[in-house]
């Protein structure tokens, strides 16, 4: 969520009424008020526009962190990222080509969403269950099942899965010993309470490269607060082209 603070919570330092800021609430953001914890609010920019700044706070965090848990370095040369057509699909599209990545392959549900990732970036689009042919260094998944079964298959020698998926799958670590693959697991909360300073770091980085147009959040709607149940259906068909955003 994006906003304002209203109120400043007992021991709570470093804010102030009236400040704009970015959160996230894992419930109740479908309010006016929204209650959230400090340590994942981040101050927004007054030339952040409030879309921007929603996609970017959860979406961007997630995008970043787990390309960088996977090692993106600038000679990285290949990246899988599934649920490609979601918030943090579409960022880490962008996120890996902004840093360079010459082969950004975006996975996705519906091949409907391929010229919308193909605008953002992505050189190769492809479909879960069909053939995915050349092998990648990075893969970004967020899908789990049989879908991480097919990107750890889709992992290069030395290749890295970074899952952030609540549905992940059980991964054999011998077979992942075999071909000298690896798989990491990526959360934003944990980055958000173990590493505080690297969090409002990235947040500073995020509104940063939006500032120079070297990523534009993809926004699906926004969608007022009475068209919630709409919008949740949109997802749950998987109908979303990017960050589906409410508007109160
Ligand atoms: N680890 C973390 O800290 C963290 C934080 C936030 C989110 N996440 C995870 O990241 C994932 C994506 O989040 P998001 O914000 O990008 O979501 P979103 O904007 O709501 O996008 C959802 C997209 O996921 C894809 N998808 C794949 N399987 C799906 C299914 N069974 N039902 C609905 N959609 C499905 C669809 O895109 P395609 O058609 O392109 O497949 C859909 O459009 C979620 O699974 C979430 O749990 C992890």
């Amino acid at each position: 969520m994006v906003g304002r603070v209203a109120e400043v919570g007992p021991g709570v330092r470093g804010w102030q009424t009236g400040q704009r800021v970015a959160a996230i609430a894992f419930a109740g953001a479908y309010a006016d008020r929204v209650l959230v914890q400090a340590g994942l609010a981040v101050t927004v920019p007054e030339d952040i526009d409030d879309l921007t700044a929603v996609a970017l706070v959860r979406g961007g965090q997630v995008a970043l962190g787990a390309l960088r848990a996977g090692g993106l370095r600038n000679d990285t040369t290949s990246v899988l990222i599934t649920a490609a057509g979601g918030g943090v699909g579409t960022l880490a599209v962008q996120l890996a080509r902004a840093a360079g990545v010459e082969r950004v392959v975006a996975a996705t549900s519906s091949l409907d969403k391929a010229p919308m990732l193909q605008a953002l970036g992505a050189t190769e689009t492809v479909a879960y269950g069909q053939r995915w042919d050349t092998p990648v260094d990075l893969a970004v998944d967020s899908v789990g099942g049989p879908v991480q079964a097919q990107v750890i298959e889709s992992l290069a020698p030395f290749g890295v899965l970074v899952s952030i998926s609540a549905t992940g799958a059980a991964v054999e670590v011998n077979e992942l010993r075999v071909h000298g693959r690896g798989v990491i697991g990526f959360g934003m909360a944990p980055l958000a309470r173990h590493r505080p300073q690297t969090y409002r770091d990235r947040a500073v980085e995020l509104w940063k490269l939006a500032n120079q147009g070297s990523i534009t959040p993809a926004i699906d709607g926004p969608y007022e607060l009475e068209r919630a149940a709409e919008a949740h259906r949109r997802i749950e068909e998987r109908r979303n082209h990017g960050k589906l955003v409410l508007t109160l």
